[in-house]
C-alpha cells in the first residue's frame, strides 16, 4: 500500500538535502545538512570535500526525515534523486544511496534533472504558478530562461554562454574577501554603496542569452587598478549590472511570449534586489510574479520530490546513472 509520498534526495553540489513530498507539493518533512562551513575557507565548493561530506551525512539525513514523518519507507510511492547536472562525485553519492534504499525497501527509484527541480520549486507548499509561464532560473550552476505551458512541458529559451550569475556573485565575493557563498554578503554590502562604477552589462541588447564572465573579469581589473575603491560601491555597481541584465531579459521574454506569470527560482532568487525589481516589472506588464519561499530557492530535497511526481504522472523516465552536463530538456 502506498502512503502517497515521494522521498526527494538532492546531492548535486554542496548540500545534502532530503524531503518527503506529496503530489500537491506539500512538504511533510525535510532536512538539509549544509556544507557551508567546510567550503567557506576555500572561497568556493571543493568537490572532493563535498563528496566525502555527502557520504557522512546522507543516511542520517534520510533517517531524520523518515522518523520525523513517522512513516514506513516501504510504502513510499517512489524515491527521486538528482542525477545531474552537478558535481560527479556528489551526484554519485546520492544516486548510489537512492538505488540501495530503493532496492532494500522495494520502492522504485527515479533519476531527476536538477534544473527541473528548481523550475518546480515555486509550487512547493502551495500552488503559485499560473501557465503559460516564463521562468528565470538563477543559481550557482545555471542562469537560464525557460517557458512552461504546464508543470511538465518545459522549453529552454535562453541560456548562459559562460558563467552563471551566482558564480559571478561568488567570484566577486572572493575578490572582495567576503567568503562563500557570495550572494547574500554581496547583496548586503551593495545596500550600503552607490552604483557609481559603469561595469559592463553583457549581451543586454541581444536576445535571451546571458554571459557573466566578462562582468566578473571587469570587476577583477577594476580592483587591480583602483586598490582603494570602496568595496560597497563595487558591490552596488556589480549588483546593478546583474539586475539590469536579468530584468532586460525577463522583459524581453515576457514580451516575446504571451505569459500569465514570471517565476524566479534558484539561489539568486533569494536576492532582495531581484525580488523587488521583478515585482515592479510584473506589475508594469500585468503578469503574476511567482517566487518560492526563501528556503526552497536554494538547493533542497523538496523540489526534487515535487519534480519526481511530474515524472510519475507523465510516465517520463530517465536513466539513473549520474550525468554532469544535463540540459533542462533531458
Ligand atoms: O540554487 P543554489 O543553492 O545552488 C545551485 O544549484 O547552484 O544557488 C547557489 C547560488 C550561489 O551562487 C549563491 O551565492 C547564490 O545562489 N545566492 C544568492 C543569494 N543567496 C544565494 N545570490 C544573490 N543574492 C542572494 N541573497
Ligand atoms: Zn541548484
Amino acid at each position: 500500500e502506498s502512503n502517497g509520498l515521494v522521498l526527494g534526495i538532492e546531492t548535486s553540489c554542496d548540500d545534502t538535502a532530503v524531503a518527503l513530498v506529496d503530489s500537491n507539493g506539500i512538504v511533510v518533512s525535510s532536512a538539509v545538512a549544509s556544507q557551508t562551513m567546510i567550503h567557506n575557507r576555500f572561497g568556493g565548493v571543493y568537490p572532493e570535500a563535498a563528496s566525502r561530506a555527502h557520504v557522512d551525512k546522507i543516511l542520517p539525513t534520510v533517517r531524520m526525515v523518515i522518523e520525523d514523518a513517522g512513516i514506513d519507507p516501504r510504502e513510499l510511492e517512489a524515491i527521486g534523486v538528482t542525477r545531474g547536472p552537478g558535481l560527479i562525485g556528489s551526484l554519485m553519492v546520492g544516486v548510489d544511496t537512492a538505488a540501495g534504499l530503493g532496492h532494500g525497501w522495494g520502492v522504485p527509484v527515479i533519476g531527476v534533472n536538477h534544473l527541473r527541480g528548481h523550475l518546480r520549486s515555486a509550487d512547493l507548499e502551495e500552488r503559485r504558478v499560473t501557465y503559460p509561464a516564463i521562468i528565470l532560473l538563477v543559481s550557482g550552476g545555471h542562469t537560464l530562461l525557460a517557458r512552461m505551458t504546464s508543470p511538465s512541458d518545459i522549453q529552454l529559451i535562453g541560456n548562459t554562454r559562460d558563467d552563471s550569475v551566482g558564480e559571478a556573485y561568488d567570484k566577486v565575493a572572493r575578490m572582495l574577501g567576503l567568503g562563500y557563498p557570495g550572494g547574500p554578503v554581496v547583496d548586503k554590502l551593495a545596500l550600503s554603496g552607490q552604483p557609481t562604477i559603469p561595469f559592463p552589462r553583457p549581451m543586454i541588447d541581444q536576445g535571451l542569452e546571458f554571459s557573466f564572465s566578462g562582468l566578473k573579469t571587469a570587476v577583477m581589473y577594476y580592483l587591480a587598478k583602483e586598490k582603494d575603491a570602496p568595496a560597497a560601491d563595487i558591490a552596488a555597481s556589480f549588483v546593478e549590472s546583474c539586475m539590469t541584465v536579468l530584468l532586460a531579459k525577463c522583459r524581453r521574454a515576457l514580451e516575446a511570449y504571451p505569459s500569465a506569470s514570471l517565476v524566479v527560482v534558484g539561489g539568486v532568487a533569494a536576492s532582495p534586489q531581484l525580488r523587488t525589481q521583478t515585482k515592479a516589472l510584473c506589475d508594469e506588464l500585468e503578469v503574476e510574479l511567482c517566487l518560492p519561499p526563501l528556503k526552497w530557492s536554494t538547493d533542497n530535497g523538496a523540489m526534487i520530490g515535487l519534480a519526481t511526481w511530474d515524472y510519475l504522472t507523465t510516465g517520463r523516465s530517465a536513466p539513473l546513472a549520474p550525468q554532469t552536463g544535463l540540459t533542462i530538456e533531458q
